[in-house]
């Protein structure tokens, strides 16, 4: 139950003070009955509001959040091979939210979910080129040469990449591990770009996206974006500048991943949530189709 005039504010019809004027003035009826006194309740889900004859409706909520996706689920609602989704990951919120773009199984990290159509789109339409950072430690011999492909363009089935910004991070046991910036959004793009120079992805973990960075969010957990995050995507596609693309430059300088530059400086600690399921990541070897 909620107080009538926290109500109309509540779905943006005024301020909560001249909300309590728009009942006095006698335009508001709850079930029929015009109310003018303050303090009358109301229950949202089975009262009937209208002011001026015309229903109060509560505004969508909308949700953003970031997940870091583990490797073992699909970006998808369903899974018609019963897969675990990463829908599942977030059961625990109570508003339904989607993934924006996609990660491929066997991928981990950064992926942002909402209910906001509208910023889905701008953060998925090719021609705003949203920066997405991967961390991929791949095997095989990774030389300049391969490197100043990568960077230039590669081509996957006949079609080159745009350039790419790469910096090497160090060597493993195994080959590499290096980052990679791209702004496309092709199907297994970050490991058919490492094929195509003769190397195969063992690991690849997505960083950042769009200015956000994954920071300490615990695999299989999620948090909600800050509203300086959110308001900063929804500048793209504006033509206004982002407080981060005026004060950053990946190129060529790699920041390491899990280490944003807010740590050590953060002064409240992020709450992290999640229904903690975890399934068994991929198996080694075993070919897993791409979602
Ligand atoms: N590129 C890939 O190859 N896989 C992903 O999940 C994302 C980008």
């Amino acid at each position: 139950m909620v107080r009538l005039q926290k109500y109309l504010a509540d779905c943006g019809v005024a301020s909560r003070r001249a909300s309590e004027e728009i009942i006095r003035s006698g335009r508001v009826s709850v079930n029929g009955e015009v109310i003018r006194e303050m303090g009358v309740k109301i229950d949202e889900d089975a009262d009937t509001v209208l002011l001026d004859g015309a229903p109060v409706t509560p505004r969508k909520k909308m949700i953003y959040i970031m997940l870091n996706k583990p490797a073992g689920f699909v970006t998808t609602v369903s899974d018609d091979k019963g897969r675990g989704t990463v829908m599942d990951l977030v059961s625990d919120i109570p508003y339904r939210v989607y993934p924006v773009g996609r990660l491929d199984y066997d991928t981990e990290g950064l992926l942002l979910m909402t209910n906001d159509g509208d910023l889905t789109y701008k953060l998925t339409h090719p021609k705003n080129n949203v920066e997405k950072t991967y961390i991929a430690e791949v095997s095989g011999n990774i030389n300049m040469d391969a490197i100043t492909k990568l960077r230039n363009g590669v081509f996957i089935d006949g079609v080159k990449t745009s350039p790419a910004k790469v910096s090497v991070i160090g060597a493993t046991q195994l080959g590499a591990k290096l980052e990679i910036t791209i702004h496309e959004g092709r199907n297994r793009q970050v490991r058919k770009m490492f094929e195509a120079v003769g190397c195969i992805v063992k690991k690849l973990t997505r960083t950042k996206e769009a200015g956000l960075n994954l920071g300490h969010i615990p695999l299989g957990r999620w948090r909600k974006l800050s509203e300086s995050e959110i308001n900063m995507l929804k500048k793209i596609g504006t033509g206004k500048k982002t407080s981060r693309e005026t004060s950053q430059s990946i190129y060529g300088k790699h920041s390491p991943a899990g280490k944003s530059k807010t740590r050590g400086r953060r002064k409240t600690k992020p709450h992290y949530s999640g229904n903690g399921i975890r399934r068994s990541a991929s198996v080694p070897g075993r070919k897993t189709k791409s979602n």
